[in-house]
């Protein structure tokens, strides 16, 4: 993929609680990106919840560090990671099996190499916390782009069935 020619720089950092409205707002316009692309009517997230979040798992964000951008001290990609230990892949060390979820970046600075810069991120944090493994889920109706990120990060398709029930 052609990268465009002019990225702003920016960090890859925890989002720590307790979080700012600042940032709230800007991570209620990434679950956007992510809802828009998915189904109807987007509820925005409370400040509390986000808070709450940022306590309960690993939520990292893009933060763009460039005085001159428009976008400076915004967070304009994220994205979540969850660990666990797995019984079923106990293989006599400790099995901790990661999740990523919720990777966006705002479209328009998508094509800079933040999804990029976000899952070397995950991938380190990772293997810092043990993991064997890293899941994640993605719906085809997202398209090429994150199908794209996911190989080129080592991430191989798997044919297993996803059940879900909804309990509310
Ligand atoms: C998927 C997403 C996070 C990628 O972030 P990004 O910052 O635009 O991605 P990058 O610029 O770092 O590109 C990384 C890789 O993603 C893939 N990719 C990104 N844009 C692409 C495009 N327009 N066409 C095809 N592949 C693309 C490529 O593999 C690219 O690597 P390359 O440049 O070496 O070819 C971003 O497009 C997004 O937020 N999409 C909407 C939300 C979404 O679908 N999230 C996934 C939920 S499962």
């Amino acid at each position: 993929m052609a990268r465009r020619s002019y990225a702003p720089s920016f960090v890859i950092e925890f989002l720590f609680s307790p979080v700012s409205e600042p940032d709230a707002d800007d991570i209620n316009d990434l679950m956007l990106v992510l809802h828009r692309e998915n189904t109807g009517n987007f509820v925005p997230i409370t400040t509390d919840y986000i808070d709450w979040v940022a306590n309960e798992q690993r939520v990292l964000v893009a933060r763009v560090t460039e005085s001159q951008s428009k976008w400076h001290g915004r967070i304009v990609g994220m994205a979540t990671l969850n660990s666990f230990p797995q019984l079923g892949a106990y293989r006599g060390n400790d099995e901790i099996q990661a999740i990523e979820n919720d990777i966006a970046v705002i479209p328009a600075l998508q094509g800079y190499g933040i999804g990029d810069a976000l899952k070397v991120r995950l991938g380190e944090i990772a293997k810092e916390i043990g993991a064997s493994s890293i899941f994640l889920t993605s719906h085809e109706n997202r398209g090429v782009k994150p199908d794209n990120l996911y190989r080129k990060h080592g991430f191989v398709r798997k044919d297993t069935r996803i059940y879900v029930k909804n309990l509310v």
